[in-house]
């Protein structure tokens, strides 16, 4: 694995190369700095941060200044991997000059690589005009978590004639020029051929094994969101019950005043 930065020209020659794209995400310094030097290939500052580090019950509460305080951190700690730093909910719904606007805030502030976007042909227009900008746009489909109450519910996408509209979706957005396109909870057949009808990466969520790539949240894999685990998650390690046995133990021994002990002090 070679140590030069990744670019978004470089997840298109992944792909074309047939090699697979790993991404996680994360909010955080140390998260990003741990994911980067483990060779994750990209790393979404995803607006998820609403959910998994802010405990709001949505993405829909999360602000432009939530997102570059996260993004800007998670750049400090990575060397090599893409980072993408996701829109939040009405920063780019509105008109077509707020989105280019906050995504040149997004990227000026964090230094990031890449912003995301949710949405297909409606916000064509967004993801053209913040490309010609000079910014890389991520898009993503299928469940897209910021209409939640439009979608009625966190359910499986592209079922039916919906999947035909997703194929359009995917179509609009590399026509507009984004570089990659996240497909999250969508049959695998579907994400199948939609991979296959694109020349930009198609990067699973809950998408089946036929995409480009995958992503993941950490804090799901890693066991630390106890609220609820989608079933497409598999969990690579049980973080959030070490965390618990460690500040209980902790808490034991302050409490028997076995620590800090001669080796602890000064
Ligand atoms: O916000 C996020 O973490 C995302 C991923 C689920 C793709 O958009």
């Amino acid at each position: 694995m070679s140590d030069k930065k990744l670019t978004a020209v470089d997840f298109v020659e992944m792909k074309r190369c047939g090699q697979m794209i790993a991404m996680l995400t994360a909010y955080d310094y140390s998260t990003a700095s741990l994911l980067d030097s483990a060779g994750i290939d990209g790393i979404l500052v995803g607006d998820s941060l609403g959910m998994v580090v802010l405990g709001y019950k949505d993405t829909l509460k999360v602000t432009m200044e939530d997102m570059i305080s996260h993004g800007a951190a998670v750049m400090r700690g990575v060397k090599r991997a893409l980072v993408v730093v996701d829109m939040p909910f009405m920063s780019y719904q509105v008109s077509i000059e707020q989105s280019v606007t906050n995504a040149g805030r997004l990227i000026q502030h964090t230094g990031a690589d890449a912003v995301k976007l949710e949405g297909g042909k409606c916000y064509a227009d967004r993801v053209a005009a913040i490309t010609e900008a000079g910014i890389p746009v991520m898009g993503h489909l299928g469940l897209t978590p910021q209409s939640i109450r439009k979608l009625g519910g966190y359910k499986v996408q592209g079922k039916a004639d919906d999947a035909r509209h997703i194929v359009e979706d995917a179509s609009a957005l590399e026509q507009a020029g984004a570089f990659a396109v996240v497909l999250e909870c969508v049959p695998a057949a579907l994400a199948g051929e939609i991979t296959s009808n694109l020349s930009i990466p198609v990067i699973g969520i809950g998408a089946g094994p036929l995409c480009d790539g995958q992503i993941l949240v950490s804090n799901d894999i890693l066991g630390m969101f106890p609220d609820f685990t989608p079933r497409f998650v598999k969990r690579y390690a049980d973080i959030g019950d070490e965390i618990k046995r460690a500040a209980a133990a902790y808490a034991d021994e302050v409490k028997a005043n076995t620590f800090p002990n001669h080796k602890y002090s000064y």
